[in-house]
């Protein structure tokens, strides 16, 4: 059977992509933030995962207003790089898992979770940024299946929806009748709001408890509205739902492997996290 061998999760702020692009990790405005991914990175030089299922949100590039599912899944063998053009420069393709998405997609509507199937996808900064961040080094060298969770026109899924969906991502692939191994990422957030009066927005006291509780009570965040996490976090700090999907993806208690937060990466409070499987 497959192995989950953890997750790993961050923001996916384009201007970082800019700073990697012009190699300005160790400039003091970036450093606290790229520093967070070097225990992250050996870690990942250990467990050696094949394949990554990555949360995340699309901005508006390959889902638009007139037509936005709730849950969307890639079945492609490549899912092509689009982007705004103020990150990273466009990226080559990167290489899909169809057999592991098939065998999610299969799972997860016996579970009644009824995704969109998509068998083209562009992906944008919020899935290459984070995979450029992780393995910054030559293409991506793992298999990809892309999940999206829309955070962008309401109505939003719930906190506890997103979590139970992480639980059914988790359940399939340990179900997976494969040697592969297989990490969990999740991007976007922490707190942030980039539009309307409260632009700048930021709640460390909140990021900070939700980072722990995804450790000691993943369930904590469920116990919040759509509304409280956007009062809390921000418009855009709704992205921790992604975080709050991976880590339902993992069972039972995980080890640490590392934590970085650092105030602000433009307008975010940027968080790093990766944690082992027990
Ligand atoms: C920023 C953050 C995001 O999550 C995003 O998708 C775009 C921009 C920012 O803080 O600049
Ligand atoms: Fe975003």
């Amino acid at each position: 059977m497959a192995k989950i061998v953890g997750g790993m999760t961050t923001s996916h702020v384009p201007a970082i992509g800019g700073a990697l692009h012009k190699g300005l990790q160790n400039e003091p405005y970036w450093k606290p933030f790229f520093d967070g991914f070097l225990p992250v990175r050996q870690w990942l030089d250990e467990v050696k995962p094949d394949i990554a299922v990555v949360f995340y949100n699309d901005h508006g590039l390959n889902f638009f207003l007139d037509k936005m599912p709730t849950f969307a899944i890639g079945a492609a063998a490549q899912y092509h790089n689009a982007d705004e053009g103020w990150g990273i420069p466009t990226l080559p393709p990167f290489k899909g898992a169809t057999d592991l998405s098939w065998h999610l997609i299969n799972h997860l509507v016996e579970r009644d979770f009824d995704l969109t199937t998509c068998q083209e996808m562009l992906v944008d900064h919020a899935f290459t940024l984070p995979l450029k961040l992780f393995w910054p080094e030559g293409d991506c060298p793992v298999l990809t299946v892309p999940i999206c969770i829309n955070t962008v026109q309401f109505p939003l899924p719930s906190a506890k929806r997103c979590l139970a969906l992480g639980r059914a991502v988790g359940e399939a692939i340990a179900a997976w009748d494969s040697d592969k191994k297989v990490v969990v990422i999740g991007t976007g957030g922490l707190s942030h709001q980039l539009d309307g009066e409260r632009a700048g927005f930021i709640n460390k006291p909140f990021d900070l408890k939700f980072m722990d509780s995804l450790f000691t009570d993943p369930e904590w965040a469920t116990q919040f509205s759509i509304n409280e996490l956007v009062e809390k976090t921000g418009t855009q700090g709704v992205e921790l739902l992604m975080w709050l999907a991976t880590r339902g993806a993992v069972p039972g208690a995980v080890r640490r492997v590392h934590t970085n937060y650092h105030i602000p990466i433009s307008n975010t409070a940027a968080g790093t996290m990766a944690f082992a499987a027990a």
